[in-house]
């Protein structure tokens, strides 16, 4: 049946429409490029590296984003210095690092 063929058809197409959205939010190139050039030295590509042994890497360690602010904003005593930037891009640094 051509009606049946069609329809299925279309909700294939509005079920990968909605995939791509649903990656596109999650994707957050101001975050990654950011935590790549002004991080990355220290902690690694992805955050893998593991810089004190009382701290988990950043990878896979969910710190709040609040916290990650209040890191790069004031320093981490006593070998992190603080990484001054403007306010919305530290939004999207720490959102980046809180899903790493
Ligand atoms: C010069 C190296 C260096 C750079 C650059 C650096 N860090 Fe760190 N970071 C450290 C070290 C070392 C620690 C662990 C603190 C310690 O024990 O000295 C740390 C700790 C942290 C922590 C853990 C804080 C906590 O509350 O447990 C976070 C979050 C963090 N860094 C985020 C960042 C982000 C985001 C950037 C990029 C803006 C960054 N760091 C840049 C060296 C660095």
């Amino acid at each position: 049946m051509l009606w049946k063929r069609l329809s299925l058809g279309l909700l294939l197409i509005v079920l990968g429409g909605l995939a791509a959205c649903k990656e596109a939010a999650v994707s957050n190139p101001v975050g990654e490029r950011v935590f790549r050039t002004r991080c990355a030295s220290c902690h690694g590509r992805e955050g893998e590296k593991v810089l004190s042994p009382d701290r988990p890497a950043l990878q896979g360690s969910r710190l709040p984003v609040e916290r990650i602010k209040n890191a790069v904003r004031e320093g981490v005593p006593p070998r992190m210095p603080k990484t001054p930037m403007e306010e919305d891009t530290l939004q999207f640094l720490a959102e980046y690092v809180h899903q790493l």
